[in-house]
């Protein structure tokens, strides 16, 4: 049966962690879309143009290829904020449409995390979560994360990071970040990554019912 998860919300919400385990649990492909726009942003300074190069960021998100990311390097810390500069043009955001909605399209179903999932990519799903967590807590995860992979985290830095991200996804008139009418918030500030598990498999399984 078909099933497909839309999963939206803000810079290291914890959303990405959700989206591998709800696809993990109910045997369903999944696709981070943020990584589609890390993608575009890297193509672009791998290339030496500027972000605001219209024309050669619809041309590296046109060609992008799935197989050959480098997640580590898509990951890092610079290309989150390089990611929202070119995830706020319109015509970006066009050219990376059909690739989302042809993944959400497979028989079995998809899980797909990012900002305008439920918004926009896949108005249709079965079940919308829209994940928040404070802004501190977020920064927290994140800093967390990156001292993980044996990425330099300032906490501070980061916040300021996490905010000024916040401001543009949110601000931006293509595609702001912001819950469907449909969604259901999952607010997991004060959640672990078991019990936000547990919080998104129940909204899921009320979806289905
Ligand atoms: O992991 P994190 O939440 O920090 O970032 P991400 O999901 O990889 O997204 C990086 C940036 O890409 C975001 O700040 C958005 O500007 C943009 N993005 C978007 O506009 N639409 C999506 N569906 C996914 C990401």
């Amino acid at each position: 049966m078909s099933i497909v998860i839309a999963i939206d919300g803000p810079a290291a919400s914890g959303k990405g962690t959700l989206a591998r385990r709800l696809a993990a649990h109910y045997g369903r492909p999944h696709l981070d879309t943020g990584l589609l726009y890390r993608a575009t942003a890297c193509a672009l300074l791998d290339e030496g143009l500027p972000l605001d190069d219209v024309e050669a960021a619809v041309a590296a998100a046109r060609s992008l290829s799935l197989v050959d990311f480098d997640e580590k390097r898509l990951r890092a810390r610079d290309m989150g904020e390089a990611a929202s500069v070119v995830a706020a043009m319109p015509a970006v955001r066009a050219a990376l449409i059909d690739m989302q909605r042809s993944f959400a399209a497979r028989p079995e179903g998809a899980v797909l995390d990012g900002r305008d999932i439920g918004t926009v990519i896949c108005p249709d799903a079965t079940v919308k979560i829209f994940v928040t967590a404070s802004p501190e807590t977020r920064a927290t995860r994140r800093a967390l994360e990156l001292a993980g992979r044996g990425e330099e985290a300032d906490y501070a830095a980061i916040l300021e990071d996490v905010k000024k991200r916040d401001a543009r996804d949110s601000g931006r008139s293509a595609a702001p970040l912001k819950p469907a009418a449909d969604a259901v918030t999952l607010d997991t500030t004060e959640l672990d990554i078991e019990e936000a598990f547990t919080a998104a498999r129940g909204i899921v399984e009320k979806a289905r019912r």
